[in-house]
Parts: C-alpha cells; sequence; structure tokens
C-alpha cells in the first residue's frame, strides 16, 4: 500500500509513529525548546522530522505515547494547512501553544489565557465553514489545560479570545506605517472590552473552525507578552515569561488528555 505523505510539512505517516496529539506553536525556533522541555520532563528521546518553510516537526514522547510538536508560521492561511496536513496523517488532537496581547485590564503579562473561543477575524476558517459557524474549543482541551495551570500554579483565565489574520489592523494598532486603522476596525477594540473578550492573537479562529469542522479536537492556550490597556509595547522579558507560562501549562494539560 502507496504510504500517505504531506507536501508541506514535508511528512509521511510512519514519521510521526501513530502520534495522535500536536502542539502548535507559530515559530519553528519554539519547537526544539519545546521539545527539549518534554524531554527534561518525561525523559524520552526527541528527533527532529521535518524542517520545510515554516513547518518544523519534532516526535517527542510524554508517558511513551508519541507526540508532535510543529510550527505553523503566522496567522490562517499556513495554520491552516499544518491542521489539514497532520489530520491526513492520523494526527486527532490539535493544542495551540502561543502568545498572545490581553484587552482586559486585570490580566498580566505572564498569565496564560485558555480560550473557550474565537471571534473569527481570520479568512481561513470561512473557507471551511460560514461565519455563522462557532469557532470553539474542544470542552475536553478546555479542561485540561485548566488541570495543568491548577497543577503548575500559573495564573489562567479562561474565555473568549479575538484573533485576527492581522497583527496590525484586525488588532487596532495605529502604531503601523500608515498609523490608518479601516473604518472596520476601527472601535473594535472597546467592542471586544465591552463584550468580555479577554486577547488578541492571531491562529485560534483557524485552529478552532478546522478541528471542529474535521470532528477533531482543537484548543489554544497563550502566554500574554503585553496589556493592551497598559501599552503596546512587547518587553522581552514579558515574551519570556509568556511563553514559557504557555507551554508549562500545555505540558502539564497532556495527562489529563
Ligand atoms: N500576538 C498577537 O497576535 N497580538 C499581540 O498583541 C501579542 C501577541
Amino acid at each position: 500500500m502507496k504510504e500517505i505523505c504531506v507536501y508541506h510539512l514535508n511528512l509521511c505517516k510512519s514519521h510521526i509513529k501513530g502520534s495522535k496529539i500536536v502542539l502548535l506553536p507559530g515559530d519553528p525556533f519554539r519547537v526544539p525548546e519545546i521539545a527539549e522541555e518534554i524531554k527534561k520532563q518525561n525523559g524520552g528521546e526527541i528527533k527532529e522530522i521535518a524542517w520545510k518553510r515554516e513547518y518544523r516537526t519534532f516526535l517527542c514522547y510524554v508517558n511513551k505515547k508519541p507526540v508532535l510538536v510543529t510550527s505553523t508560521g503566522i496567522g490562517g492561511s499556513s495554520t491552516s494547512i499544518a491542521i489539514e496536513e497532520l489530520a491526513m496523517l492520523g494526527v486527532r488532537t490539535f493544542i495551540r501553544v502561543g502568545t498572545t496581547g490581553a484587552i482586559q485590564k486585570h490580566i498580566k503579562p505572564g498569565d496564560v489565557i485558555i480560550t473557550t473561543g474565537s471571534v473569527r477575524l481570520d479568512g481561513a476558517s470561512t473557507h471551511y465553514a460560514p461565519i455563522e459557524y462557532p469557532a470553539v474549543a474542544h470542552n475536553e482541551i478546555v479542561n485540561a489545560l485548566i488541570e495543568g495551570a491548577k497543577k503548575t500554579k500559573v495564573k489562567y483565565h479562561v474565555g473568549i479570545t479575538a484573533s485576527s489574520d492581522t497583527f496590525y489592523p484586525g488588532q487596532e494598532r495605529y502604531d503601523s506605517f500608515t498609523k490608518y486603522v479601516p473604518k472596520r476596525f476601527q472601535g473594535t477594540m472597546a467592542e471586544w472590552q465591552k463584550l468580555f473578550v479577554l486577547n488578541y492573537e492571531m491562529e485560534s479562529s483557524t485552529v478552532l473552525t478546522l478541528t471542529s469542522t474535521m470532528g477533531h479536537r482543537g484548543g489554544c492556550i497563550s502566554g500574554v507578552v503585553v496589556n493592551r490597556t497598559v501599552k503596546e509595547k512587547i518587553t522581552k522579558e514579558a515574551l519570556m515569561s509568556g511563553e514559557a507560562n504557555a507551554v508549562k501549562v500545555a505540558l502539564a494539560s497532556l495527562e489529563f488528555l
């Protein structure tokens, strides 16, 4: 029988050794860091099995079960390819591990946000389901991430995320090249705040919509790297603590899945 191989991820089914779970950071350089952390906590071997464009994959083991870490690149379109191709290879549980900007005052850099559902400000998810279709996280992943946060004692918030294809206009940032935000997005940050949306990021609506349309499990944990009600600048310290805490909680959640 001909083996299933996928083009963009440069992977074949035999490479992933039956992995059913994937952790999805955006940045390819985060992949070996997460894999090293898995090895430190679980002791198994880790192996880089592919790297093409933004898609880098490590095979790791958690409690002797194979788990993948694959980078998605930034935003909906590249993320949709990663999910499609991983699903073709047999992956069934998809957990995005990323960073985010908080928009509610009480959320601090270094906290994590566990997304229950996303406002679909992306384009890729609309190619999979009409906009009326909700981008919701699988309850088992939400619960596992909450357990992971409790276990690691990381401060966490659970709720709705605004997920935008763009970092600047879609997240109503005026510190862009033109300093102009098209009318469609003017005033949207205040509106999301009023509607108790917790944060902005760029991939969860794609992850959650696609996994739901496939009948698979999707979830998202994001480390807060800036609070937009306080300032716009992302500091190195905030980035490091947001990233590290999101990974810590994601890894701790795996035992509950
Ligand atoms: N990632 C985003 O998409 N937005 C932020 O503000 C920070 C990280």
